[in-house]
């Protein structure tokens, strides 16, 4: 298993002193930004750069997980060959998927999406990046270590690398090739690990839309309980 040095306790650090407008101000920025994300299905070529990728995967790195287990892996993807090879196999799963597979409910949730079984972006879009889950680690002598709240841990990583893309002005399509065993084969990852999403990354073309969709009101999905 990993070894990574336990500190005992060190001192909280970036936490700066604001007012209350400043506070609000900031959340209401980060609120804007967030609201401008949009799935993106339509991809520009250009390339973006490695940096850019691997910044965005550091932050993500930094969520917070199950007793620190830190069970995921990224695994970022520009290589021309490797995105056609996970083109060719994400369509045929997903043409398995869409020819009745899926549930006719599910099918039907996903109409107004336009969704189907050809998925170009794979190709076109610069990166890809691959989230895999860990269930658990697997130490030199081959003894396994549970990780815990693996689930909750990943989808929080996830998130922050969606947020790191998108505060840097790039376009992400969370996709799930349904089965998506696949990519470890393919990317050679240990058997022990379960691909969680694949994450397409890119500008946006320029002539992209997206559907028409809403989000539910707020209060609906907040409650407070106020003292
Ligand atoms: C776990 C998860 C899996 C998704 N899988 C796909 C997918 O395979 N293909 C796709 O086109 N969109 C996929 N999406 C994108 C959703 O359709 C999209 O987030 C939703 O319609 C809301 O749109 P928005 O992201 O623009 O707010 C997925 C999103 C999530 C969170």
């Amino acid at each position: 298993m990993m070894e990574w040095p336990m500190a005992t306790e060190e001192r909280l650090t970036g936490y700066p002193e604001l007012d209350e407008d400043e506070r609000l101000r900031r959340v209401q920025a980060f609120e804007a930004t967030m609201r401008s994300r949009r799935t993106v299905r339509q991809f520009d070529a250009a390339p973006v750069a490695r940096e850019v990728i691997e910044t965005a995967i550091r932050a993500a790195a930094r969520a917070p997980s199950g007793a620190n287990m830190q069970p995921w892996a990224f695994v970022a993807i520009s290589d021309p060959d490797v995105k056609r090879r996970v083109r060719e196999a994400a369509e045929a799963e997903e043409r398995e998927f869409y020819g009745g597979r899926a549930s006719a409910e599910w099918l039907e949730a996903l109409r107004p999406f336009g969704t189907d079984a050809h998925k170009p972006f794979l190709e076109t879009a610069p990166w890809l990046i691959a989230v895999f889950a860990q269930p658990h680690a697997v130490a030199d002598d081959g003894r396994k270590h549970k990780h815990y709240y693996v689930k909750e841990s990943v989808g929080l990583a996830a998130g922050f690398l969606l947020a790191a893309l998108h505060h840097a002005g790039l376009a992400t399509l969370t996709h799930t090739p349904s089965p998506m065993g696949f990519l470890r084969d393919i990317l050679g990852r240990p058997t022990e690990e379960q691909a969680f999403l694949l994450i397409v990354t890119g500008l946006p073309h320029g002539g992209a839309t997206v559907p028409r969709i809403d989000k539910k009101p707020f209060d609906q999905v907040a409650t407070f309980f106020e003292g």
